[in-house]
């Protein structure tokens, strides 16, 4: 499709297959769906599931992948700004949710379909339900966050979206959390179902709370990664419109554009909220802390994986 300009053009439909409205349960009080014995954002339906699992995928494909509230974000706006001078003009136009780098789940296969190779994009989905054919040469850049900080942003983001129709508590929030009543289920089982592929050679495991420390080193691996060459120049470029006041400023990326599609009605909030760690200490009492630890060390305690807590 080209534009009056005659530049090429993609095409947004604007609606998901399948869209469900979910549904709120004595357990689980704000509107969610279940698919596979995993809890889901409301507009998550088996149909779409399949839909995602039986997507195209091309060898050139990069996903990025994460838990919700654990720094997709700022690793799409790395990719993007990586990527920017070998990108065709007018893709960050784009009015899918996400732009250069579209949220897989909520935009239709169709429009994936007409992005130019190589596409990047990002996901929460779980390793299982990653598209079958995935298994190609693509690459997956996984990024993970203390699941503390996770679920003080999670809760946050949980109250601010129109289609949950939820305001609860702290209390009631981490209550959700632990049992792996969130949106994409289990912080553990998702993180650990990743993690048993750290060592396959498609695919990196990074730690927001090391980005933090070392934005540079981190712009210059994930280049080499995704094997787009980067001066010393353009990686302090990159560093420099991927800090957190750069992107709050930013409306490609504080999501400000999709207001009216995601957030409540005149709600204030700033999807770049505080980009911190260690602002889980405003949240947690000592009980739900104590919870926390034992859940915690019985999960991840001789995984090799583990994390700071303090920034
Ligand atoms: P907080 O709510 O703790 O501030 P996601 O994109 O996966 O939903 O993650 C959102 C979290 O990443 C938010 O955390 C947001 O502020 C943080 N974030 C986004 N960009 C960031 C950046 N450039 N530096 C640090 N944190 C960032």
């Amino acid at each position: 499709m080209t534009d009056k300009t005659g530049s090429k053009t993609l095409i947004n439909t604007g609606s998901l297959p399948e869209a469900g409205l979910g549904k709120k349960t004595e357990e689980i009080k704000f509107r969610h769906s279940h698919v596979n014995g995993i809890v889901f954002l409301p507009y998550m339906t088996e149909q779409r599931i399949h839909d995602l699992t039986n997507f195209q995928t091309r060898s050139e494909d990069v996903f990025i992948v994460s838990y919700p509230k654990s720094g997709t974000t700022w690793l799409a706006q790395i990719l993007r700004e990586i990527a920017k001078p070998t990108m065709p003009e007018g893709m960050d136009e784009q009015q899918v949710i996400g732009g250069t780098v579209p949220f897989f789940e909520s935009v239709h296969p169709t429009v994936l379909d007409t992005y130019p190779s190589p596409r990047y994009m990002c996901t929460h989905l779980p390793y299982s339900m990653m598209p079958h054919n995935s298994k190609k040469k693509l690459k997956y850049i996984f990024i993970a966050r203390n699941p503390r900080d996770v679920a003080a942003s999670f809760f946050h983001w949980m109250r601010v979206l129109d289609k949950l129709e939820w305001d609860g508590s702290w209390d009631e929030f981490i209550g959700y959390f632990l049992k792996g009543n969130v949106p994409y289920g289990s912080y553990f089982d998702h993180i650990l179902g990743w993690w048993n592929h750290q060592d396959d050679e498609n695919l990196i495991f990074l730690k927001y709370e090391d980005m933090k420390k070392d934005l540079l080193g981190h712009v210059k691996k994930i280049a080499e990664f995704i094997e787009v060459p980067i001066s010393q120049e353009e990686a302090q470029r990159v560093t420099q419109a991927c800090s957190f006041s750069s992107m709050k400023a930013d409306p490609k990326t504080n999501y400000d554009r999709y207001r009216d599609k995601i957030y409540k009605k005149d709600s204030t909030f700033s999807f770049m909220r505080k980009g911190v760690v260690g602002d889980w200490k405003n949240y947690f009492s000592d009980e739900q802390l104590a919870e926390f630890n034992k859940l915690y060390a019985s999960r991840l305690e001789g995984t090799g994986i583990d994390f700071e807590f303090i920034g």
